[in-house]
């Protein structure tokens, strides 16, 4: 596991120093700047940690190598996913955010990594909100993610992510404890601005649930 912060990254403090910390997964082609002002829309005032994924495809930059579209390269993915979780762990020190407070926003292929995350470190992240996710792979073991909240928005038209696969994916999340609230929407790729509304709402409903959780317990 990576050691350093050796991510490209953006931190940005939040206004509450024991208040929830974002962290950022961009979409393949995105940077660590691109989900800045989402992330500022979605929880105004919460901690920013936004990294850049480390694979590049002709130029565009990824969390993890792919063999063709939807077709992940597993062993990359695994390598790729564990290297996150120590980046993430470094920064929880080096910037002093509460790693307990760590929610996963990601788009496409962030959502993706996230997904991973919480299918191979389940304490890491405290909850997630997945964009056009869909299975990165099949556990052999199911973790445990009980009571975790899960926000999926996913498009029926989506020509990158099969339906049925977002399903599978909340399938898993569910089976292994997780509550996830999976959206549908006649909508294809792009994330729409409604979306974005009802992922804020379920946030601004959700972290203070976390706060409570971890204060109490
Ligand atoms: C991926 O991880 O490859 C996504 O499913 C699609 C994308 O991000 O382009």
């Amino acid at each position: 596991m990576s050691t350093d912060l050796d991510f490209l990254h953006r931190y940005v403090p939040g206004e509450d120093e024991s208040g929830p910390t974002l962290l950022l997964l961009h979409g393949t082609g995105g940077n660590e700047e691109d989900l800045i002002p989402l992330g500022q829309d979605l929880a105004p005032g919460a901690a920013i940690l936004s990294p850049r994924g480390k694979v590049s495809e002709y130029g565009a930059p990824r969390f993890f190598r792919r063999l063709a579209e939807g077709v992940f390269d597993q062993e990359d993915l695994l390598f790729r996913t564990h290297e996150l979780a120590g980046f993430i762990e470094t920064a929880a020190e080096e910037y002093g955010f509460e790693g307990s407070k760590l929610v996963a926003v990601g788009y496409s292929n962030g959502a993706n990594i996230a997904a991973s995350m919480l299918l191979l470190h389940p304490g890491l992240l405290r909850a997630a909100v997945l964009f056009r996710a869909m299975v990165p792979f099949e556990p052999e073991v199911t973790p445990d993610l009980s009571g975790l909240p899960v926000f999926m928005a996913a498009g029926q038209m989506d020509r990158m992510i099969p339906p049925d696969n977002t399903q599978r994916l909340a399938d898993i999340l569910t089976e292994a404890g997780a509550e996830v609230d999976l959206r549908w929407r006649d909508v294809g790729h792009p994330l729409t601005c409604e979306e974005v509304g009802e992922a804020k709402d379920w946030l601004s409903r959700t972290l203070p649930t976390l706060s409570e959780t971890l204060d109490n317990g």
